[in-house]
């Protein structure tokens, strides 16, 4: 790979930003200062700017905490529309992150975003069966009835391909003592399926926030409309969770 590729998704430069901080002796290859933007690097040697070592990684990762209001898109799909890639810097979106997954504009919480088109594909594959987990407050409050209901599964009108109804999958789910707040942990992600479920059960979600996904929990300290990169454990998880069958 060229020396200018390299610092540029290593720095996240464009292409002739890296070429002009090579040009200006701000870069060095194995401690030697290198001027030659076109220069082959193999990818294990130890390449600095302003003396900081840089690494090279073709994919970022990155967590998000969804504020509401905003759509999981990547560009507008109605003018004005706010989309959650406005939340990141403009280094960041040269390398084209997208969200992995949808989340309702009222929906706040826990979204990856990555440009690994391969591990975004298995993490939301039906047949991974990864684990989502959601905080939710209801009205009316779940009974005892319901909470069972919601953890076996409910019709909330999907078919197969026969025409037969068919039920969500089993769902773990933890309620305050009124019934009227807790966590849903679901392993699916048809379309507003949360808000289906509980309209299957006769409640209403009034608020929604995604705390965890294929084990990645919503960093506490990250404020709504913040975003940090995924630690390397992070990463792994969400790499391998297609791999895996991450379930529950
Ligand atoms: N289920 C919903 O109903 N909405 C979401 O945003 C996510 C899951």
């Amino acid at each position: 790979m060229r020396l200018d590729k390299y610092i540029s998704v290593s720095a996240a430069l464009t292409r002739s930003e890296s070429q002009r901080t090579i040009r200006a002796g701000r870069v060095a290859v194995n401690n030697t200062l290198i001027r030659d933007p076109a220069m082959h690097i193999r990818g294990d040697e130890c390449v600095t700017l302003d003396g900081n070592v840089l690494s090279y990684s073709e994919f970022i990762y990155i967590m998000l905490n969804k504020p509401a209001g905003y759509i999981s898109a990547t560009e507008d799909a109605r003018p004005g529309e706010r989309v959650v890639t406005e939340l990141l810097p403009p280094e960041l979106l040269r390398r084209k992150p997208f969200p992995v997954g949808r989340l309702d504009r009222d929906t706040t919480g826990l979204i990856i975003m990555t440009n690994d088109g391969a591990s975004a594909h298995r993490a939301l594959s039906p047949n991974s069966h990864v684990a989502k987990t959601y905080r939710f407050t209801c009205s009316p409050p779940l009974s005892k009835e319901s909470k069972a209901m919601l953890e076996r599964g409910v019709d909330i009108g999907e078919v197969d391909s026969l025409g037969r109804s068919l039920l969500t999958a089993p769902a773990i789910v933890t309620i305050n003592s009124l019934g009227s707040e807790g966590e849903i942990t679901i392993t699916e992600g048809k379309f507003h399926q949360i808000k289906r479920m509980f309209t299957a059960v006769g409640s209403k979600i009034t608020s929604l926030s995604r705390v965890s996904f294929a084990g990645i929990a919503l960093d506490e300290s990250l404020p709504a409309g913040e975003w940090r990169y995924l630690t390397p454990e992070e990463i792994e998880k969400f790499t391998s969770a297609g791999r895996s069958k991450a379930g529950m």
